[in-house]
């Protein structure tokens, strides 16, 4: 069995990379990643040695390279990752997304199909998506993989189109895929331009804390290894043409998140109580912000058996301890002319 895995220098990339390495020594896998700003092999350091893996860099963009390495390298499955994948970037270089989001995701349909098409039997096109493509819930109300589309920053339009053109794939071609959409992810290895992360750095850094509007935006979160489970489960247990949800029923209101975050990080730092948060900062609101995502994630519980295996306390707990104990994986990143996202647009 031999895999191609794209994005997988990325923040989720790298932890499906690791869990099919050390999982299935049998299966080779490929990953696929132009290590754009936000691909890192430092993430894959522990198995960039192993013998069943192959890092390839290149741009899903680039169709004459895509198809010659699906020519050369004769894949039997393809879990797709590799995406432009921060809201606030899509505000301002909408472009991008749209080449590597839809423009990259069609190279490779089209590749697997060159290769695929005599045979298709016990092939796997995987797309791997957000929740953001269903839009923004109000107060009640939870997404359901036949809830409408109605993606609303040009990142969640970009994966909504990519989604739309792998089940035209399936319907007209007849493409083995399955697709999945899941809820925000947070965990170790996630570059400091999400929430989490950036939050970690700056507190610990006793930097503004940047919260967006009111803070009252809604986001339904997720471990990342979680999330790589889930894909493992999908990809060898879900049914050909059919999408799962993936969520971890664990609403957070962004300011109430950010005092959590606080209290757990001065514990850590040996802070008094309630100092981290003196640093929260109410600045200019996100265009377009979304109110709130939520996931009903039953159907891959009762299909797939598959659930979140620990809470988000433990969850938070042990990716704060990730980014506190791998101190020169921050500092390679946010050293130099980083500026965090929002300084650099609002405050430069
Ligand atoms: P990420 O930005 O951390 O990683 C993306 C990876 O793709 C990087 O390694 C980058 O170098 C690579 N890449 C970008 N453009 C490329 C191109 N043109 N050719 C080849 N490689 C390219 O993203 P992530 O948070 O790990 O997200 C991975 C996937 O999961 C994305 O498709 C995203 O839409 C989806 N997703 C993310 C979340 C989340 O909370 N982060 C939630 C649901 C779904
Ligand atoms: P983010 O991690 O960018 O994920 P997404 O926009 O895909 O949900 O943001 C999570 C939430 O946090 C979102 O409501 C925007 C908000 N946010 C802030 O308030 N401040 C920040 O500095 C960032 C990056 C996000």
């Amino acid at each position: 069995m031999k895999i191609l895995i794209t994005g997988g220098a990325g923040f989720i990339g790298s932890h499906v990379i690791r869990l099919f390495i050390n999982k299935y020594p049998n299966y080779e896998i490929v990953n696929l990643d132009k290590l754009t700003y936000a691909g890192n092999l430092e993430n894959l350091t522990d198995i960039e040695n192993a013998s069943n893996y192959k890092f390839v860099k290149g741009d899903i963009v680039d169709k004459d390279f895509v198809f010659d390495l699906f020519k050369q390298e004769q894949f039997d499955g393809v879990i797709h990752l590799a995406a432009e994948s921060h809201v606030d970037r899509s505000i301002s270089n909408p472009t991008e997304f749209i080449m590597t989001n839809i423009v990259g995701t069609v190279n490779l349909l089209n590749a697997a199909r060159e290769e695929w098409k005599d045979n298709m039997e016990n092939k796997i096109f995987y797309h791997v998506s957000t929740d953001e493509v269903y839009g923004s819930l109000g107060d009640e109300g939870f997404f359901l993989e036949d809830t409408p589309y109605d993606p609303r920053s040009p990142y969640s339009a970009s994966k909504a189109s990519s989604d739309h053109l792998v089940r035209a794939y399936h319907h007209t071609f007849k493409m083995p895929v399955k697709l999945s959409n899941c809820s925000n992810n947070y965990g170790a290895n996630q570059f400091p331009e999400k929430l989490l992360p950036l939050m970690i750095n700056n507190i610990k850094h006793s930097k503004a804390l940047p919260v967006y509007g009111k803070g009252d935006n809604i986001r339904d979160w997720l471990w990342v290894n979680d999330h790589a489970r889930a894909i493992d489960v999908i990809y060898h247990e879900g049914k050909i043409g059919e999408t799962y949800n993936i969520g971890g029923h664990n609403e957070w209101k962004n300011i109430d998140l950010i005092h959590l975050l606080c209290n757990v990080m001065d514990k850590k730092l040996g802070r008094p109580k309630g100092e981290s948060a003196k640093l929260i900062t109410f600045v200019t609101d996100r265009a377009g912000h979304d109110m709130r995502y939520a996931i009903d994630a039953t159907k891959i519980k009762n299909e797939l058996d598959w659930e979140p295996s620990i809470t988000f306390e433990q969850g938070l707990e042990k990716t704060v301890d990730w980014y506190l104990e791998n101190e020169s994986w921050l500092n390679n990143i946010t050293s130099g002319d980083y500026k965090t996202y929002y300084v650099n647009q609002y405050e430069n």
